[in-house]
């Protein structure tokens, strides 16, 4: 296990810095996290020192940026256990799974056919399968949940079901209730029915170990941001052959070998021909730390971190009479719950002013209420830096709480 005070001192946003007057306690890793000042500094030695672009010079600094962006392409690969040549970078999670629909989906799918999703997803991952639905005529259908959750059995029944399933798409750890899905399991089903299966990881892939070729799920998509890396880079993971298949959908620069005046063009080879105009150089070198940084702490004691913290704060908030929990046994770092009687706004402002940073609201997944039958929810997050400390803080204020209004203006 990693020293968390050492961790801790290497991020500037945790270097006692105050919201309303206050120590800090950021408990919404799940919308984001911090850098730590060695993804920073190597963000900013591209700019103080190799500025310049990637493939498109044959000077010295653009042999050093090549070098690094192919560097960093490598590290994912390693990271999440794919080929090099099937890591796509992307300027995130979102980017990614709007490169897979209108990039696959366009080309293979057509009138009746079928995508599956559950209603607890990210917008990201429904609106662009809607937009997919609208172009070709083919159709969503919401696998049913089983106490929130999807699994092998309610993927088995959606597929009965449903003829003509093309596409199933499910987050691996869900954006809300943090509920894991077992990728392994329903990758079998979906490919036992000849579809293709595309896995949203934002939520899982910095917080636990990713064998993208032990899954062997299709596509596999995540952020930077929210594992430590800088804002504006994603990745789209793909199996080669079908990356090799799949039409480009942003057109430009760097990934063609060579366009004629008769309206023709001879793409790159996969994944240079998604990666169209100047990449995000620095944001790409970040991720590549952040990655570093990851794997020198251990995914698995990251994730093991994240359990001990959620184990701790559901037994406090269980103490808690008027706190209705929404995912007790989810243990992944996330905490949905509610105050009875409370809109989720007015908690997560309550706490606000108690410096407390946590995310009120459906959180993107705006179908949620239909799951766990409340119109929004309070969010903890946690990540690699979080304390007990922080935790107890926070159950503090909710056990403070009181007349929550009382709370808010008198105290
Ligand atoms: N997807 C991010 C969240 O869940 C923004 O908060």
């Amino acid at each position: 296990m990693y020293n968390i005070d050492e961790v801790r001192k290497q991020f500037p946003m945790l270097n006692n810095k105050k919201m309303q007057g206050k120590p800090l306690v950021f408990l919404d890793n799940a919308s984001t996290t911090f850098k730590p000042q060695r993804v920073i500094d190597k963000m900013n030695y591209y700019y103080t020192e190799i500025n310049s672009n990637s493939h498109r010079g044959d000077y010295d600094l653009c042999y050093l940026v090549d070098n690094e962006v192919s560097k960093a392409r490598e590290l994912v690969a390693n990271f999440v256990n794919a080929d090099v040549n099937e890591v796509v970078f992307t300027a995130g999670d979102t980017e990614a799974l709007n490169l897979i629909a209108y990039g696959y989906c366009l080309d293979n799918l057509k009138k009746d056919d079928v995508i599956l999703l559950s209603l607890s997803e990210h917008a990201s991952n429904v609106l662009p399968w809607y937009r997919i639905c609208e172009l070709t005529g083919a159709k969503v259908e919401f696998i049913e949940l089983e106490n929130g959750r999807v699994t092998v059995k309610t993927v088995r029944k959606a597929f009965e079901k449903q003829r003509n399933v093309k596409l199933v798409a499910l987050a691996a750890v869900g954006n809300v209730l943090g509920y894991a899905i077992d990728v392994k399991g329903i990758t079998k089903v979906v490919h036992e029915h000849n579809a293709i299966m595309v896995v949203d990881g934002a939520q899982s892939v910095p917080h636990q170990v990713t064998d993208f070729k032990d899954l062997d799920c299709d596509f596999l998509t995540f952020s930077g941001h929210k594992m430590c890396a800088p804002n504006g880079v994603g990745v789209l993971v793909g199996k080669k052959e079908l990356l090799d298949k799949m039409s480009t959908f942003h057109l430009g620069g760097g990934m063609n070998v060579k366009f004629f005046p008769s309206g023709e063009y001879i793409p790159s080879e996969a994944p240079i021909k998604f990666e169209a105009g100047t990449l995000n150089i620095p944001a790409i070198m970040g991720l590549g730390e952040a990655v570093k940084f990851l794997h020198e702490l251990g995914m698995e004691n990251i994730h093991k971190h994240d359990e001990e913290l959620f184990d701790y704060a559901i037994k406090e908030l269980e103490n808690c009479d008027d706190i209705v929990i929404y995912n007790k046994d989810s243990r992944n770092g996330i905490i949905s719950f509610n105050r009875k009687g409370v809109f989720a706004q007015d908690e997560a402002t309550l706490l606000n002013s108690k410096g407390i940073a946590v995310r009120s609201g459906q959180h993107c997944a705006k179908m949620i209420d239909e799951v766990i039958g409340a119109p929004a929810t309070v969010r903890l997050s946690t990540y690699l830096y979080t304390t007990k400390e922080e935790i107890d803080a926070f159950v503090n204020e909710i056990k403070n709480g009181g007349d929550i209004l009382d709370a808010y203006f008198f105290n």
